[in-house]
């Protein structure tokens, strides 16, 4: 299952369709792909940094241009719109910058065509090749009957295929170990029910379904014995990732359970400190309504950040396609 991929314009799973429904959707113009970003129909960090280089590639694509200047300028302005279509997780606009620089050497309107396509294909390429990595470092910290606890989804869905905290799982399983998972569900989205368990038990993987607030229960039970999630942003003092992930850090810390971060080196971003990036913040409808179902008064005061900041001492190693870093962490 490829989360991404270009034929004749940018094609993705529509996250939102599932796991209902398996649908592609066909992106022709920026303007669609920007759109399937804020709906989150493509999402997690990996696979937006290859929709954003394949982005750029469709800005190159979507129209005719009449001179060298004009594809630049317009290349310029498109990039500007999808590296900001989400703030938080710093690998949308790696993607973007990424393309962007190549494609901006061509000397031609063909040539600027070409290098930005190549190049997106690249990023997508390797973004397979560092899960795989990243799957078999981690590998190492799972052992024989392990339950491994993950929220939201950094899975093949997250990425363009294998995961990174689930590729972790994947390639354990694939060295012959049994090992389980428990998801949460990850309110208010829940990309750990919809996503998680979707992608998890297409592969037959033993998962766990439990709401977010059952952390504490399942870790005091012993009911899991690792947490491994992934990461939208690293800076120097942590790691911002879905929101819950901070709660789950905490937990994991008094249940005296290890907290890995699986993420690729496109995540880091150690020049900034926690204060100096942008939590999202989504609209209120996705706490007020299920579907159709209102669930709280209409005119309830609602705060519904998407991810929150992890300080760097509640992480016990971070998982990398080059090595782990292990605790204490001093980037
Ligand atoms: O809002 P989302 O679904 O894009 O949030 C995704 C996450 O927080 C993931 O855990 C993160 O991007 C890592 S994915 C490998």
């Amino acid at each position: 299952m490829r989360t991404i991929f270009w034929e004749n314009g940018i094609r993705l799973i529509d996250q939102t369709k599932l796991p209902e429904k398996e649908e592609y959707i066909h992106c022709k113009k920026v303007e669609e792909l920007i759109d399937a970003i804020k709906r989150l129909a493509i999402r997690g960090a990996p696979a937006l940094e290859a929709a954003g280089a394949y982005g750029v590639a469709l800005a190159c694509f979507e129209r005719d241009f009449k001179s060298l200047e004009e594809i630049r300028n317009h290349l310029i302005f498109e990039a500007e719109k999808i590296a900001n279509t989400r703030p938080t997780a710093v690998n949308l606009s790696v993607g973007v910058q990424r393309v962007l620089k190549k494609a901006l050497n061509g000397s031609s309107i063909e040539e600027i065509r070409k290098f930005a396509l190549e190049e997106a294909e690249i990023v997508a390429k390797e973004d397979l090749n560092r899960n795989k990595k990243i799957g078999k470092n981690g590998a190492k910290l799972l052992k024989d009957g392990d339950t491994v606890l993950t929220h939201c989804n950094a899975g093949r869905l997250a990425t363009v295929d294998w995961g990174t905290a689930l590729g972790v799982v994947r390639s354990a399983i694939e060295e012959g170990k049994n090992i389980k998972v428990f998801a949460c569900e990850t309110r208010p989205l829940n990309q750990g029910s919809r996503l998680t368990c979707y992608e998890l038990m297409k592969d037959g993987i033993d998962v766990t379904l439990i709401t977010d607030s059952a952390v504490g229960i399942v870790m005091r039970k012993g009911l899991v014995n690792k947490v491994i999630v992934g990461a939208d942003r690293i800076v120097r003092d942590g790691v911002f990732n879905k929101i819950g992930t901070y709660t789950l850090a905490i937990n994991a810390k008094f249940h005296g359970i290890p907290f890995y971060v699986a993420a690729p080196k496109s995540t880091f971003d150690l020049q900034k400190r926690s204060e100096e990036v942008l939590i999202e913040e989504r609209c209120k409808d996705e706490l007020l309504f299920c579907g159709t179902k209102l669930l709280a008064p209409k005119e309830t005061r609602i705060y519904n950040p998407a991810f929150d900041f992890t300080p760097i001492n509640l992480v016990s190693a971070i998982i990398t396609e080059e090595e782990i870093l292990f605790y204490p962490i001093n980037f």
